[in-house]
């Protein structure tokens, strides 16, 4: 009997596995669910676990935040014994956050096989460090899951073994197709007829005073024609109070559970992001999206989808905004197995393999 055991640790990676691992006990498969607690406030974890119906974590590592080498160290130092004592057969782990690079680390010096969910990914940019997570992962896993067939062509211009590769579709579309319903029926009162749906929390963007000053002026110079709600990351909300930012005309959020923001998606007349799962939900919506972004690791979100990149260019994300206004969006169809069963395609891959 196989014994499956998965690492997840921060809030993308929560909505990913949901899925893998509702579809695994479907098929009666022992799994072991460890978090390593790199997202810890509650509306950071705990109220996703509920809402997504993942099932108490066996393990928690706690490790909690840090620098990339003292957060990556911490979770690899507290992952190993709980691996060896465990003894899977193999190890899951999702996306690009460092607890995923961090796991398969430890597992592949063990010998312990890894599979990695949304596997082939690649922004070309270096400078993010999800994109160093996403090479290594990739390098050291055994079964590489892909979301788009982008991913595929990635891993194997990189020489990985086409036999390790599959195509499966997205995961975090498989928990957004489930929700859907109860989102779509969550009321929304007192939100603004249109507005856009803010989120930002990657480094380059929040993390100097000078870019995160000029996002932000330039979301309350539009503020007048369409209200700005920007539910703000705790990293983003420690960055605008040390920066001494304005945000008067915003209106300001705490990070929101899983549902209330698929919610606000599907009514927002423009999302406006940073984040990588963001782009893919809003295409998968038929939502335009805007990413502050010189690149996207998620490309078929632009070629089929609603994405539109505005990088760095105050002009640019004001020309796409007052284009979307005037209902010359962009419009996108759904990419290839985004249907709500990329859960089960590896759920049976893994029976099998
Ligand atoms: C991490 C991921 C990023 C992902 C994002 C989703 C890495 C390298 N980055 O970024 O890819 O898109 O999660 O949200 O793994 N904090 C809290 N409470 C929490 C968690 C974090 O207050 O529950 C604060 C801490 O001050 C921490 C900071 O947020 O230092 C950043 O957290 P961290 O996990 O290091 O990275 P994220 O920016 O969340």
């Amino acid at each position: 009997m196989k014994h499956i055991l998965h690492v997840v640790g921060a809030r993308p990676n929560f909505v990913k596995a949901a899925p893998v691992l509702r579809a695994i006990r479907q098929l009666g498969i022992r799994q072991t669910l460890v978090h390593t607690g790199q997202h810890y406030d509650r509306n950071m974890s705990d109220v996703f676990f509920t809402q997504l119906e993942i099932p108490e974590p066996d393990f928690n590592l706690e490790v909690g935040s840090g620098s990339h080498a003292v957060q990556t160290a911490e979770i690899m130092r507290r992952f190993e014994p709980v691996v060896v004592e465990c003894k899977p057969d193999i190890v899951l782990v999702y996306g690009d956050v460092n607890s995923t690079v961090a796991a398969a680390l430890v597992c592949a010096k063990l010998l312990i096989p890894i599979g990695h969910v949304e596997a082939g990914l690649r922004s070309f940019d270096r400078t993010m460090p999800e994109e160093i997570n996403r090479i290594v992962t990739d390098r050291l896993a055994d079964l590489l899951f892909t979301p788009s067939e982008d991913g595929d062509a990635n891993l194997l211009r990189e020489g990985v073994p086409k036999e390790r590769i599959h195509f499966v579709g997205n995961v975090m579309i498989d928990s957004l197709i489930r929700l859907l319903p109860v989102a779509k029926s969550f009321s929304q009162n007192g939100m603004p007829k249109r507005f856009a749906l803010v989120t930002l929390h990657r480094p380059s963007n929040v993390d100097s005073n000078e870019n995160l000053q000029r996002i932000l002026n330039s979301l309350t110079e539009v503020s007048g024609e369409l209200g700005i709600i920007f539910p703000v990351h705790p990293r983003t909300r420690q960055r605008i109070e040390a920066f001494g930012i304005n945000t008067e005309r915003l209106h300001l959020l705490e990070p929101i559970p899983y549902i209330e923001f698929l919610s606000l998606q599907t009514r927002a007349t423009v999302v406006i992001t940073d984040s990588g799962g963001i782009q893919e939900e809003s295409s998968y919506l038929g939502v335009p999206c805007l990413t502050l972004r010189a690149n996207t690791e998620r490309p078929v979100t632009v070629t089929c989808g609603t994405n539109t990149l505005v990088g760095e260019d105050k002009d640019m994300l004001t020309s796409e905004l007052k284009k979307i206004l005037s209902g010359k969006a962009k419009k996108g169809t759904i990419p290839p197995l985004w249907d709500g069963h990329a859960g089960d395609r590896i759920a049976n891959l893994l029976q099998i393999l």
